[in-house]
């Protein structure tokens, strides 16, 4: 079959077959997460003409103002997930503390666990800028058929079994790995069917773009503001083209197409950064490696790092391995 013809349905059933997860449960819950993505891209594709734009006017854990889209993208996602009745726990970014789903009852008896930042890049949702939601799927480190704990969560990204991001950009994709490479989907809207579009994705060795809040310039460590003058420099392939859209998902997958290196540091102000290991880095992380680029946390790899809380955050570079490499340098230079 033309591989552009193959839909996500099809990709999941055929890799249940050739890799790992023959119990069929791993396959269950990607669909759940397509069927969570269909919802709120449909959701996010209102925006504008349905009161759902703007604050909810509560404040999140991280001390965020939730906007209402933040709010209806984590109810959509708890709900599909709860509703397929696939996983036996969830922590989100919108919620103080994780979900434990009913595993005692018998039909119950799930293994994986599930971690999202449902709505990535609440900021630009007002202007009509391109969000996503980021999922990170583990196996249970507890028995089976028991609640739970935090335990199960604080996985180092190592263990993750899939990872991805759906993108609502100017079409919308569906981007994961299980470990086995990166691929990626596209949305036909009238039919509400997603084509396999982009099929082993990889970072370029190394790019021109560096993605980076430069407002925050001033505050950053000596390592960054020497790479990023670096990146300015007039010399070789320098200078790099700079482009910070200020949603992950979108900057992460602009580099990855394109070549590039994305970088939120810790900074004076910010002790660790802003993004969360949990429901941002570790599956960039994953998806990064699985597509031939690293993922760093300043000075060790991002998926090696053993979480200590649910809504932990931790510095952030990531994109095309040469760049990370170079940047790794400067940063090595000041420790
Ligand atoms: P979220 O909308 O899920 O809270 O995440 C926002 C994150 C990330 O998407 C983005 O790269 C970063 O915050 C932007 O932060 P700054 O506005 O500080 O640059
Ligand atoms: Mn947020
Ligand atoms: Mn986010
Ligand atoms: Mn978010």
């Amino acid at each position: 079959m033309n591989k552009k013809n193959k839909t996500l349905g099809e990709f999941i059933i055929e890799n249940q077959a050739a890799f790992q997860y023959s119990s069929g449960e791993l396959s269950k819950l990607i669909n759940a997460i397509r069927l969570a993505a269909k919802v709120v891209n449909h959701e996010v594709n209102k925006a504008g003409l349905v009161d759902i734009l703007g604050t909810a006017g509560e404040m999140n854990i991280q001390g965020e103002n939730q906007q209402k889209l933040d709010v209806l993208a984590n109810e959509k996602f708890i709900q599909t997930l709860k509703n397929r009745e696939i996983v036996c726990g969830i922590a989100s970014e919108e919620e103080d503390d994780f979900i434990s789903i009913n595993s005692n009852d018998e039909k119950h008896r799930n293994k994986y666990v599930v971690l999202i930042d449902p709505l990535d890049g609440s900021t630009n949702i007002d202007v009509n800028v391109s969000v996503g939601t980021i999922f990170s799927v583990y196996r249970r480190i507890t028995p089976v058929g028991t609640p739970v704990t935090l335990e199960d969560f604080l996985q180092p990204g190592k263990n993750q079994v899939a990872a991805g991001y759906i993108i609502y950009g100017t079409s919308t994709m569906l981007v994961y790995t299980t470990g086995h490479g990166v691929n990626g989907f596209t949305l036909n809207p009238a039919i509400g069917t997603f084509y396999l579009s982009h099929p082993d994705m990889q970072f370029p060795e190394s790019g021109k773009i560096y993605s980076v809040n430069e407002g925050n310039y001033i505050h950053f460590h000596q390592g960054v503001k020497d790479y990023i003058k670096y990146c300015q420099k007039e010399e070789g392939d320098r200078p790099y083209t700079s482009r910070y859209i200020g949603s992950l998902v979108s900057d992460f997958h602009r580099n990855m197409i394109k070549g590039g290196i994305y970088m939120y540091p810790k900074s004076s102000i910010t002790e660790n950064g802003k993004l969360r290991l949990l429901y941002e880095c570790n599956p960039m992380a994953f998806l990064a490696e699985q597509a031939n680029g690293l993922a760093i946390g300043g000075r060790s790899r991002i998926l090696d790092v053993k979480p200590e809380e649910l809504h932990q955050r931790i510095p952030f570079f990531c994109g095309s391995r040469k760049m990370v490499e170079k940047l790794q340098e400067f940063l090595q230079k000041y420790q």
